[in-house]
């Protein structure tokens, strides 16, 4: 399977519109070595095909479509990539791009929890209003790991994973987490046999996310901060990290000291990157400290083939 990186960065991208933080200033003005980010996004597609799964759909979608020719196949006056999209969450970054979709002749397939679907129908009710343009075709993700696969997209199979996150700050369960509300999801490539297990919301490792993680060729997982109080030092934020749903990278308990204990074999990633986090200044210590650990930053237009 082919992977394309979208948007590696977080909520806000990077930078952020209205930031002047020691990052998004740097990036602005070019003192600072870090590329630009768009938000929350990947894509696959098996090796032989134009057509592959959009796993969730960010506000910069259409930016991001433009930046990458493959999913736009023009085989026909309308067309697309895009077979179906499968929502980790019902969070801004993951789920607004949905209304950049509305131009379609036919019901949009979509793949969700019944958590974030009733999200997307209350509390923010996108799937509502795109009721009034093309339609959603909702389809069912069920928590038990069933396999599933999304049609058009032959030898892919997924498998989703209830992770311990946050729900979308409109969600009526924001501050009362039910299974469903954040998922990770396993992508077997049925063909070659290799697999990625993608979660760019993470705030736990559990044995069963550790077990998800160890059996993949590759990970790309949560990188959003850097340490849990980096937006309370920065001066941008009240809120720690674990608060909203993530999990640091930084000491003990964090996100490079689980990764370390990952097979060798694994490839380790991490995305959805908020514009605080040192890891994007290219020359940070930080930095460093991933490239020592073997681990990889994602950015936009990356592609991984598995
Ligand atoms: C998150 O991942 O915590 C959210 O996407 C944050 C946001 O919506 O800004
Ligand atoms: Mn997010
Ligand atoms: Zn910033």
């Amino acid at each position: 399977m082919r992977i394309t990186v979208l948007g590696s960065a977080a909520g806000g991208g990077f930078p952020q519109w209205n930031c002047n933080c020691r990052n998004c200033a740097g990036q602005r003005v070019g003192s600072l070595r870090a590329k630009a980010r768009t938000q929350s996004s990947i894509f696959i597609r098996p090796d032989d095909a134009d057509d592959g799964v959009l796993f969730n759909a960010s506000p910069d979608i259409l930016e991001q479509i433009r930046a990458n020719r493959a999913l736009q196949p023009a085989r026909a006056l309308r067309d697309s990539a895009i077979a179906g999209v499968v929502l980790i969450d019902g969070q801004i970054d993951h789920a607004t791009g949905l209304f950049m979709l509305r131009e379609r002749s036919t019901p949009l397939p979509l793949w969700c929890t019944d958590p974030v679907a009733e999200d997307l129908t209350q509390g923010n009710p996108v799937l509502r209003v795109l009721g009034h343009y093309c339609g959603v075709h909702r389809h069912r993700i069920g928590l038990d790991g069933s396999p599933f696969e999304v049609p058009g997209v032959p030898g892919l199979v997924l498998r989703a994973l209830p992770l311990q996150s946050k729900a979308a700050p409109y969600s009526p369960h924001r501050d009362d987490p039910v299974p469903g509300d954040n998922i990770g999801i396993s992508i077997t490539d049925v063909r070659s046999g290799r697999s990625l297990f993608y979660a760019p919301g993470l705030g736990e490792i559990t044995p069963a996310v550790f077990d998800a993680m160890a059996g993949a060729d590759a990970v790309m997982v949560d990188g959003t901060f850097w340490t849990d109080d980096e937006m309370l030092t920065q001066g941008v934020g009240k809120k720690r990290a674990h608060e909203i749903g993530h999990l640091a990278q930084h000491g003990p308990g964090g996100m490079v000291e689980w990764l370390s204990r990952l097979p060798p074999r694994t490839q380790r990633w991490l995305i959805h990157i908020n514009n605080t986090n040192p890891i994007l200044d290219e020359d940070s210590a930080e930095r460093a400290a991933l490239a020592h650990a073997g681990i990889n930053v994602c950015e936009d237009g990356l592609q991984l083939q598995l």
